[in-house]
């Protein structure tokens, strides 16, 4: 592709934190958006290892994680060709500008912020300056690109408002420097709910590990965690809120098979639910299977894996290192 034609497209960057596996929900939610807005959009996506560390991480768990983690969106489909994919740490410049917007932030505006004290709350023993200052690491993600949108979830929107309040801030005092960046809110996919408690989401941290499908689950697994999950009162296959067991499986069925609802509820008029789990597990092990494969083959050439973030890592660093400069350059440090 032309460097003038990557330069007419809008930027956009997003982050995903490499704390824990990736499950079936994150492949139909997050990383399914990423992949087809990778040729509308100069993307930027970063694995965020600088942010991981706010709570307190095993290191040999975190290496194995962020590198999981950049296979696992190649093996989604994930272009390396199509858009810049790096680890944050990679990058010096996102440390170095982060340290420049804290001086810009208010104490009060970062305590104010509810996932900070959310997380305080869950990691009373380990609150610390980082996890304060978390939000500005992630203003700092985003500037540095000079991002046109930032794909975020409910979640992260004060973050995103916090970081347009820096950017209009900065700009204010030293001229215009930052993009001002909008939240891209992607078209709502199907939310994939526990197998074990159907009502509440499907986590990467649930405790009973039959709730979840891995994208490193086995063909096996996968059936297996299938024909256990929780079903409803009644026999009818039928989407529903009052059966939130049989519209979870008939959602996984959807989107395995690319059926609509009421294909399937024709389809399996008539037919039991042990029938109708069986063909829910082995459409979504059948599903799956290709992902996992490319991920092992990805995950077995170190090399080469290392060698696209390597490449990721340099091309987000010429653009970081421009903005960055510009910064250093308004603030009054010396240039030599
Ligand atoms: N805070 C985000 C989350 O937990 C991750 C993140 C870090 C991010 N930097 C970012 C998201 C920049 C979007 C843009 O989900």
């Amino acid at each position: 592709m032309s460097e003038a034609k990557i330069d007419e497209k809008k930027i956009l960057l997003s982050g995903i934190q490499p704390s824990g596996n990736l499950h079936i929900g994150h492949l139909t939610g997050a990383i399914k958006n990423w992949v087809d807005l990778q040729d509308n959009y100069n993307c930027f996506f970063t694995i965020v290892d600088l942010h991981a560390i706010t709570v307190k991480q095993e290191p040999t768990q975190l290496r194995k994680w962020t590198l999981d983690l950049a296979a696992m969106f190649i093996a989604c489909g994930i272009s390396p060709e199509k858009c810049t994919l790096f680890i944050q740490s990679h990058v010096t410049e996102h440390a170095q500008l982060a340290w420049i917007l804290n001086c810009f932030t208010g104490m009060g505006e970062c305590s104010r912020m509810t996932q900070f004290k959310d997380k305080s709350q869950q990691h009373s023993e380990n609150i610390n300056v980082g996890l304060f200052a978390y939000p500005v690491l992630m203003a700092a993600d985003i500037l540095l690109y000079q991002a046109d949108l930032v794909p975020v979830g409910e979640d992260q929107k004060q973050h995103l408002e916090l970081t347009r309040n820096l950017a209009q801030r900065f700009n204010f005092l030293y001229s215009d420097t930052f993009k001002v960046p909008e939240p891209y809110i992607p078209p709502v996919g199907a939310r994939i709910m526990s197998l074990q408690e159907p009502t509440k989401k499907m986590s990467k941290s649930d405790e009973n590990q039959k709730a979840t499908i891995f994208l490193t689950d086995s063909d096996k697994e996968i059936i297996n965690k299938i024909k256990r999950a929780v079903t409803d009162s009644g026999s009818e296959i039928k989407f529903s809120p009052e059966k939130p067991g049989i519209s979870n499986l008939m959602t996984l069925l959807a989107l395995a098979t690319g059926k609509s609802f009421s294909q399937i509820e024709d389809e399996f008029k008539g037919v039991g639910y042990g029938e109708f789990k069986s063909e829910v597990a082995t459409s979504v092990a059948k599903w799956i299977n290709p992902i996992r494969t490319k991920f092992i083959e990805i995950r077995a050439n170190d090399k080469h894996l290392k060698e696209i973030l390597l490449n990721g890592a340099d091309s987000a660093r010429r653009q970081a290192s421009k903005t960055l400069r510009k910064v250093f350059k308004k603030i009054g440090f010396v240039q030599l």
